[in-house]
């Protein structure tokens, strides 16, 4: 089917019942839904919107173009949680309704002000000449789930940004809000632009000046940045799209690269003594990770594992991209750590001790430990004949290789089908989850990360073990209840 941009921005009551039911009986077929990961019930997701705690409960947001597999007309749908592991979708969506948004409800952040939660977006519009219109909007949405867009425009677009300036993210940082919106300037380089609230006035917006943080100017744009703070080091992590590879190599169409810095002075807009950029994740997909500071300071972030601009398998059963596990981010000897929350645990419902299977429900948790100096190759989403998803543990060379150039169908084979990454030679735990089409592995606890798709045949669901002797625990993952 071909996405026009007629079809894509179609308004949304335009769409027929039949053509709905069509959809939802396509994705009925799909051999690779999820079962403990955030997805779609229909069409696309792609960024995490809104991560915050409310009212009691943990809340996010999938932006999601509900009608196939495309990026077109979005909207926001509402996730709760008690654990950070079991979300229920609640159905409540910002809808692209207005004058301010009316091509798309796109990225932004949310924060607690009284008994609502403040969303603040970017609303993009197109004029009759198809010319865009960043607005940085907001909305309140009560306790009983009701939204209440907020009619002005609280961030204009630039007079030195281009119509790419987008993707407010609301933080507070000692007492005082601030926000930062992700730009293009007009010599076309990607920047981050900082602003303070006037009184705490979530509608009072002051600028402070573009955020330094010795940006290499080499990215186009900078899509959806979002500064926290851990042990009171900020942490920037944003999207630089175009990023030189002589700044940093990279392999995927985007990269979602993140910097730690000593101390943050607002007088300045900086981030003092930034670290070089570091690639947030060595797989496959992971792209607009959101994250944000809880009430008690500890830090969660959550990333759209998918990417702009590339086609998926799943796209024929009308349904593409899924979240990542929830990621407590955390500085260890001065490295980012991510790993996913310790209800995770939850979901272990059987243990035996990790060896060659031929059939699971690729629906597991692998931990393993692997001894320093030695090396160890395993395959999983393995067929009979042991292809499929290979990742091989070399701690004599320190690397660490994961190859899906056998696992199910390929795509976006411009960017390659292996990661790697150098890895430390000494004794070296690795956590692996997996879900029908969907892999994170997390090395020495979240050290690093690799996460990906994979769309794996009928037959690939076993495991295989093709090099070395890994030693560990296979523990088969039951969600429970899975309401989304
Ligand atoms: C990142 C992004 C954001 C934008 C949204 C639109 O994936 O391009 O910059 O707000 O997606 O869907």
């Amino acid at each position: 089917m071909a996405w026009t941009t007629e079809k894509r921005y179609r308004r949304y009551e335009d769409w027929t019942a039949e053509e709905l039911q069509q959809i939802n009986d396509n994705i009925a077929k799909s051999p690779w839904r999820a079962t403990y990961h955030v997805e779609p019930k229909t069409g696309l997701l792609n960024d995490p919107n809104g991560f915050s705690y409310f009212d009691g409960k943990w809340i996010v947001f999938y932006q999601n173009f509900p009608f196939g597999a495309a990026h077109g007309l979005k909207c926001w749908v509402q996730l709760e949680s008690d654990d950070l592991v079991h979300f229920t979708e609640t159905g409540v969506r910002v809808l692209p309704d207005t004058k301010l948004d009316s091509h798309g409800a796109y990225s932004g952040s949310a924060m607690q002000f009284d008994d609502k939660l403040f969303l603040f977006y970017t609303g993009n519009v197109r004029d009759e000449n198809w010319v865009r219109h960043p607005y940085q909007i907001g909305a309140l949405l009560d306790k009983e789930g009701k939204i209440e867009k907020i009619d002005k425009v609280l961030i204009e677009q630039p007079a030195e940004a281009t119509d790419h300036f987008r993707d407010p993210q609301i933080f507070n940082y000692k007492g005082q809000f601030y926000a930062i919106v992700g730009g293009q300037n007009l010599d076309k380089q990607g920047y981050v632009k900082l602003y303070k609230a006037v009184d705490n006035d979530y509608t009072n917006w002051e600028t402070l000046g573009d955020l330094d943080f010795d940006n290499d100017k080499t990215a186009y744009m900078m899509e959806c940045p979002n500064l926290i703070f851990i042990n009171d080091q900020p942490v920037l992590l944003y999207c630089p799209q175009g990023l030189s590879k002589d700044v940093l190599d990279y392999d995927n169409i985007y990269p979602n690269m993140y910097k730690i810095g000593q101390s943050f002075d607002t007088k300045q807009a900086k981030m003092l003594n930034p670290s070089p950029i570091q690639n947030l994740d060595y797989g496959f997909e992971c792209y607009a990770t959101q994250a944000f500071n809880a009430p008690d300071g500890r830090a969660f972030a959550v990333s759209w594992l998918g990417l702009p601009d590339v086609e998926y398998p799943s796209d024929r059963f009308d349904h593409q991209g899924t979240f990542s596990l929830v990621k407590e981010l955390t500085l260890k000897d001065g490295k980012l750590y991510q790993y996913p929350v310790a209800a995770i645990k939850d979901l272990r419902a059987d243990a035996q001790p990790f060896t060659a299977l031929d059939k699971s429900k690729n629906s597991y948790e692998l931990e393993l430990n692997l001894a320093a100096d030695t090396e160890h190759e395993i395959v999983l989403f393995a067929d009979k004949d042991g292809k499929g998803l290979t990742i091989n543990f070399d701690l004599k060379a320190g690397q660490v290789t994961v190859d899906r150039s056998q696992a199910g169908e390929q795509y976006a084979l411009d960017f390659g089908s292996s990661r790697s990454t150098s890895l430390d030679t000494k004794d070296t735990t690795v956590n692996i989850f997996i879900d029908k089409s969907i892999f994170e592995i997390f090395i020495n606890k979240g050290e690093k990360v690799f996460s990906g798709r994979v769309f794996p045949g009928e037959d690939q669901t076993g495991i295989a073990i093709t090099k070395g002797n890994p030693t560990g625990t296979y523990y088969e993952l039951d969600y429970g209840r899975k309401t989304n």
